[in-house]
């Protein structure tokens, strides 16, 4: 068993799965200086990548669909900081039993499955193309927010340093449950926002509840 390390800084990152949002995560994470690792399932090349990679990765990004989430191995992962970029979407994903009529918020679910790791809600709100083409440097009145949800406070920030570098305003949600509001069908999800117009849109849904 691998004891969970949250570490002090992330200087490697990790990306599983290189489809559509993959790579483009693992282009901003070059472009913000990080020693950056991708994986898709497929070539053999790239499994043997995968499971080196990860155990160097100091932040290890699941962007996977997240039908195959319940094949892969938990073991992969332990002891690591995981942020869950993955979205449970029926019509996309068919129905996943694992996710299907749950109360609670899918990365809680992957939490609970990856139970010797770190796991951080981020970086799944915004479509590809706008993920690439959104970046703002950091004084940018116009700059775009990406939700961070998680249980462990210096976890969360340390992720919202690295959306941060990426380019983007990393906003704190206070825990791993509060990270619905990012989830399909909750108010921030699919929206290019400013960190002001990401606050109240989260404050208004809160207010109707
Ligand atoms: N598309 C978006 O705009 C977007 C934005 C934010 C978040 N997301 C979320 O991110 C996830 C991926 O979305 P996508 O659109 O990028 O999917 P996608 O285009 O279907 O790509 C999925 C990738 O994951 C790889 N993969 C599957 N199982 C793997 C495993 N066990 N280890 C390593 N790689 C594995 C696939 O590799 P093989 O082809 O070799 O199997 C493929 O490269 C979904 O949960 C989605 O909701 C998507």
């Amino acid at each position: 068993m691998s004891a969970l390390v949250i570490p002090s800084t992330v200087r490697r990152i990790a990306v599983l799965g290189a489809g559509h949002v993959g790579p483009v995560i693992a282009r901003l994470a070059l472009d913000a200086g990080f020693d950056v690792a991708i994986a898709a399932s497929g070539s053999p090349e790239n499994l043997e990548l995968g499971p080196d990679a990860v155990a160097v990765a100091d932040l290890v990004v699941l962007a996977i669909p997240l039908h195959r989430f319940p094949d892969l191995d938990p073991g992969l992962l332990a002891g690591k900081l995981v942020v869950d970029a993955m979205n449970y979407w029926a019509p996309a994903d068919g129905v996943v039993p694992m996710f299907q009529g749950q109360q609670l918020s899918s990365s809680e679910i992957v939490q609970r499955r990856l139970s010797q790791s770190m796991v951080i809600k981020s970086l799944n709100q915004i479509a590809y193309q706008d993920l690439e083409d959104g970046r703002r440097p950091e004084a940018s009145p116009d700059r775009h927010a990406i939700g961070v949800a998680g249980d462990d406070p210096r976890a969360a920030k340390l992720v919202a340093e690295v959306i941060d570098r990426f380019g983007y305003e990393g906003i704190l949600l206070g825990s791993l449950s509060a990270g619905r509001v990012l989830q399909p069908g909750g108010p921030v999800f699919g929206a290019v926002l400013t960190r002001a117009e990401f606050e109240r849109a989260i404050h208004t849904t809160a207010v109707q509840a």
